[in-house]
């Protein structure tokens, strides 16, 4: 019998959201239960939309709630030298073929969590806004959460100031509920994520899928490429949030370590940065089971089986 985990996708799309969202939809193992937006890569409403438009595209129809437009401290911010003015700029996506949810994604992730009769997986790939509202607003499901497994933050530096990585930066005080709420935490940080390259050759495979759906994923891995070039000087833009997806898929894609991780909020300069305490100075409990290495080779099978899978229905 194969298992197949029930899981809550919130996310900011946003290009390698977009991948995640497509991941989760076709796997056979992932029942995705429903997708929660929070305002990152862009405001709100367009992230929503991009959810939305992404569905359309590759004919997935799952509740999609709307969550935080800001951080719990603070204003948001945005990414458009990275995902371009729409948050997910490169290619012409289709209408959205259904109604966003009435209910709030805080509201979207309990009543799934409630009446799912297994265990729920987290999997946020936008700053943790929505996760940390969800877990102080409902301390009575946190027993119901399997796992959260995330993307953001880093072992080394960041991407978004010297220190921080984007994510983690946009919503600090969400992070660290996260980081101290003792539930079973997986981080995939940029020290993992940059593993995840769409380089050449991931894209030669994708194109020669030859279906409507794969030539969208490359003219949007394209448009990232460009912005990744740009900005960071990276002749390959790495395709970071699937990869927090891909540990639950399949445990052996990435190598795991337990270390205590804590996030810095008052820093004058590394406010957002993740600390990581991979040699155990610190005498902390680990709280994190922190991704280190990935097999490259597995994950983009993965990602290439569903682009394949979804491009055919
Ligand atoms: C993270 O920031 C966003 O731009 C990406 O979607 C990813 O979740 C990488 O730092
Ligand atoms: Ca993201």
């Amino acid at each position: 019998m194969t298992l197949v985990t029930p899981i809550i996708l919130d996310c900011d799309p946003g290009h390698d959201d977009a991948m995640a969202i497509l991941l989760a939809a076709a796997h056979p193992s992932i029942e995705l239960l429903g997708i929660t937006t929070v305002s990152g890569n862009g405001a709100l409403e367009k992230v929503s939309y991009n959810a939305q438009r992404v569905c359309a595209l590759a004919n997935i129809v799952v509740p999609i709630a709307k969550g935080a437009a800001d951080p719990i401290a603070g204003k948001a911010s945005a990414a458009p030298t990275i995902h371009g003015v729409s948050a997910l700029d490169g290619a012409q996506l289709p209408e959205p073929t259904f109604e966003l949810s009435e209910l709030s994604a805080v509201e979207l992730i309990a009543k799934l969590v409630t009446e799912c009769d297994r265990k729920v997986t987290l999997i946020p790939t936008g700053p943790l806004t929505n996760i940390a509202m969800f877990l102080q607003a409902y301390p009575q499901l946190h027993d119901r959460i399997e796992h959260i497994s995330f993307m953001g933050g880093s072992t080394e530096r960041g991407n978004w100031t010297p220190y921080a990585e984007f994510n983690i930066w946009a919503d600090p005080e969400a992070a660290d509920i996260v980081l101290r709420s003792g539930l079973p935490l997986i981080m995939s940080g940029l020290n993992i994520t940059h593993q995840a390259l769409a380089t050449p050759q991931v894209l030669a495979r994708i194109s020669a899928l030859n279906t409507e759906l794969a030539h969208t994923i490359v003219k949007l891995l394209n448009f990232f490429a460009d912005t990744y070039r740009d900005v960071f000087a990276m002749p390959d833009p790495p395709v970071h949030d699937p990869v927090a997806l891909a540990i639950i898929i399949d445990a052996t894609v990435a190598k795991l370590v337990s270390a205590p991780v804590a996030v810095e909020l008052t820093g004058t300069l590394t406010r957002g940065a993740t600390v990581v305490d991979l040699y155990g100075n610190t005498g902390q409990q680990a709280n994190v089971e922190v991704a280190m290495e990935l097999d490259v080779e597995k994950f983009w099978d993965m990602m290439i089986s569903a682009i394949e899978t979804l491009g055919s229905r």
